[in-house]
């Protein structure tokens, strides 16, 4: 074996490579199906709640009453953070919000009882307090870069209403707190994604859960991975109309760009995800008197109709933007919603892959010169 010239086929991307077993996420592409431990999607997203989403994906079963009201209370109890990190968060007030997310992440460890502990309880107290303490983070960082103070969360809200309350410094309605927490399990996991595929590698060498993570949020800080749903918005805000949409998307196509909130590598016909959250901005456009978004949106569908025989349809993040934007979410957040919804599923690919675990590390093909003669610094020219 050597790491040269490689004798079989290289797979570039790791297209269509099968990395390993899960039991996590069932996908296929071909159908718009996703399951998450046997349970399909669209019943989560109708009946499930995020909290419960999580306790599926870690323990690989729906929980009775008692542990859903059991786990409800140790997330609730995560969720401040230790005073250092506010610290931390106010350090880097500037900075876009994945970077203030990965960095603070990255500074819980240090704070962390559990830090040296790799027994699976001590692993599963970990996740529940990064799951818990990231919409924390999240709204100290956007409070404290608007010159305001952190709102301290409180545990007689949900998860997501909770989120939305640190945010904004009121609580929610239940309409808003409801599509956030549809949106949240609808992210919560997908497969060998680029940021679950990244953790894995941290998880491989046997490095911790939150450098996992990090890895995680750093990964899917990228436009071609969780960035589509602010470059969606970002789209239909520069359109303006309904009226000046089929222009605008003539054009694009015609430069050959692409159209954010579509394609994806694994679904070929539209992302099952997608229904909910279209749902969910025609609601919310119609009841907070803007359907503006929405329609332009819709009408984006029908103009990109062409791609749809390339097997380029709609992903969830297609009509997430207008979700976020209409709760009054800045734009720059959209993609921590992201993060803050995945932490559940990289966490249990995480455990998965420790289970068995076995060092991830490829080959690379060698394309570069050979056997150079090596001509000391200070004889070159
Ligand atoms: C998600 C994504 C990276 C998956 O792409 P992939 O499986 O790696 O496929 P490729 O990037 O190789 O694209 C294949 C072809 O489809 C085209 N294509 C893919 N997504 C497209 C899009 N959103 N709009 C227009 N064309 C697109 C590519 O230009 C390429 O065309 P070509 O063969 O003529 O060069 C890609 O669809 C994309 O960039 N989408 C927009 C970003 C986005 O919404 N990301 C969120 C994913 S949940």
């Amino acid at each position: 074996m050597t790491e040269g010239f490689a004798t079989q086929e290289i797979a570039r991307g790791l297209k269509d490579v099968v990395l390993d077993t899960t039991e996590t996420s069932f996908i296929d592409g071909a159908a718009g199906k996703l399951l998450y431990n046997g349970y399909n999607i669209h019943d989560l997203a109708e009946q499930s709640t995020f909290e419960e989403v999580t306790f599926l994906l870690w323990h690989k079963r729906l929980p009775t009453r008692s542990e859903l009201d059991r786990f409800d209370v140790r997330l609730k109890a995560s969720r401040t953070l230790p005073p250092p990190i506010i610290a931390v968060i106010r350090l880097v007030p500037q900075a876009h919000p994945m970077d203030a997310l990965r960095t603070a992440v990255s500074a819980l460890a240090a704070f962390d009882p559990d830090a040296s502990d790799v027994s699976e309880e001590a692993r599963l107290r970990k996740a529940t307090r990064i799951t818990a303490q990231v919409p924390t983070i999240m709204a100290a960082h956007d409070r404290i870069r608007q010159g305001k103070d952190p709102v301290a969360p409180i545990d007689t809200l949900s998860h997501t209403a909770n989120f939305l309350y640190m945010l904004h410094g009121k609580e929610p309605d239940e309409d808003a707190a409801r599509a956030i927490d549809i949106d949240l399990i609808l992210h919560a996991e997908h497969g060998s994604n680029a940021s679950a595929f990244a953790a894995r590698v941290t998880a491989s060498t046997e490095s911790d859960l939150h450098s996992a993570i990090v890895s995680a949020i750093g990964t899917l800080k990228g436009p071609r991975h969780g960035g589509a749903a602010e470059a969606v918005m970002r789209m239909v805000e520069e359109i303006g109309e309904v009226d000046r949409v089929d222009e605008y998307i003539q054009h694009m196509l015609a430069e050959g760009r692409r159209i954010m909130g579509m394609g994806h590598r694994v679904y070929k016909v539209e992302d099952p995800r997608a229904r909910h959250m279209r749902e969910r901005a025609r609601l919310l456009g119609e009841k907070l008197g803007q359907p503006k978004w929405y329609q332009i949106l819709q009408r984006i569908v029908e103009v990109t109709t062409p791609l749809r025989a390339r097997g380029i349809s709609l992903n969830v993040d297609f009509y997430a933007g207008a979700v976020y934007y209409l709760l009054g979410i800045p734009e720059d957040l959209f993609i921590c919603m992201f993060a803050m919804g995945r932490v559940p599923g990289w966490c249990a690919q995480v455990f998965e892959h420790w289970r068995d675990n076995v060092l991830i590390r490829p080959l690379l093909h060698y394309t570069g010169p050979m056997d150079l003669e090596y001509v000391p610094l200070d004889q070159r020219e």
